[in-house]
């Protein structure tokens, strides 16, 4: 596989968050993408939020300048992976559900074709049981928004192949990121930090040490956090913060990620966050 964008075909799974912030990424940057999702109305919405996420990014400076964009295809069949140069996997972090996408998807793509999951936290080595070829199976772990954060978690699996290495950074180098290779294991570094810390935030607020606003105003002003964690929560999707989190404490048995009460209510509720219009903050009505 080449740094070339133009011959990069990727076909990405999920049509959510994450799904249609990697295809904008992806387009923009000029390689063509295939966009497959079960949920018809994911898809019905999928074109114009990737041209609204395209816009966002090139008015950030986030594009590179001249470059025509990649074709956008959209499918609800697993099946049109056929063909793609390499598959990004972005849907439900059910460990289940993804078990099945990817040994579907493995079974349809030429041997070789890097397969890569975007999960958060679940071990690259137990999703490879699933695939037939668990050499080609890595983690890429895009940050959100996928097309504003230059910087990715690689995650490589104890059988994850070195052709599949250099296939996946050729195509982040494609689209001008920047990998950081680190090893297998329950939320990888990131969401390992990253997802206890939110959990704990949430517990603070349900305790009534302090609301919403003051933790994320004392996280952003004493200690540097860019948006605070609670507003971070609302930007990932508090249900997928939730799997997520019930994902971590599965594996690492570690407390402080079992999903607080606060965290579980809101999504009970339907609170999900951004997505949903409401979360640890009320988003209705605002711009996005
Ligand atoms: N939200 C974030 O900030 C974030 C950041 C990094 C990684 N992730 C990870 O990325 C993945 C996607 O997260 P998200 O936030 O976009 O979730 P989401 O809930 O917004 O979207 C998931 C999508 O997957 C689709 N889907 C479910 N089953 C499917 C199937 N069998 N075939 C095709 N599509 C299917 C759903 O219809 C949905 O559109 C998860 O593994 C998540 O942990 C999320």
């Amino acid at each position: 596989m080449s740094t070339d964008h133009y011959s990069h075909h990727v076909a990405v799974l999920g049509a959510g968050v994450m799904g249609t912030g990697i295809a904008a990424m992806a387009v923009g940057h000029g390689v063509a993408v295939s966009l497959i999702d079960i949920d018809g109305d994911k898809l019905d919405r999928a074109r114009a939020e990737i041209a609204g996420k395209i816009r966002h990014a090139g008015l950030l400076g986030s594009l590179p300048d001249g470059r025509d964009h990649g074709e956008l295809t959209l499918s609800d069949s697993v099946r049109d992976v056929a063909g793609s140069t390499a598959v990004i996997e972005a849907i439900t972090e059910e460990p289940d559900l993804k078990a099945k996408v990817l040994g579907t998807a493995s079974a349809t793509i030429r041997p070789g074709t890097p397969m890569i999951s975007n999960t958060s936290g679940i071990p690259i080595d137990e999703l490879a049981g699933s695939v037939q070829r668990p050499e080609d199976l890595l983690g890429t772990h895009f940050m959100n928004p996928a097309y504003l954060i230059r910087m990715v978690e690689v995650v490589r699996g104890p059988r994850t192949g070195e052709a599949a290495m250099a296939a996946a950074r050729d195509m982040l180098t494609a689209m001008d990121r920047t990998a950081i290779v680190v090893r297998d294991s329950p939320g990888f570094v990131t969401s390992r930090l990253l997802h206890p810390m939110i959990n704990t935030a949430a517990r603070l607020v349900g305790d009534g040490v302090a609301d919403a606003e003051a933790v994320d105003t004392l996280m952003r002003g004493c200690l540097g956090h860019p948006t605070g964690p609670l507003r971070t929560a609302d930007l990932i999707g508090l249900d997928n913060l939730v799997d997520s989190l019930e994902v971590l404490h599965a594996r690492t048995g570690d407390d402080s990620c079992r999903p607080c009460p606060q965290l579980v209510d809101l999504v009970r509720a339907g609170h999900l966050g951004r997505k949903s219009g409401r979360g640890f903050y009320d988003y209705r009505g605002a711009l996005s």
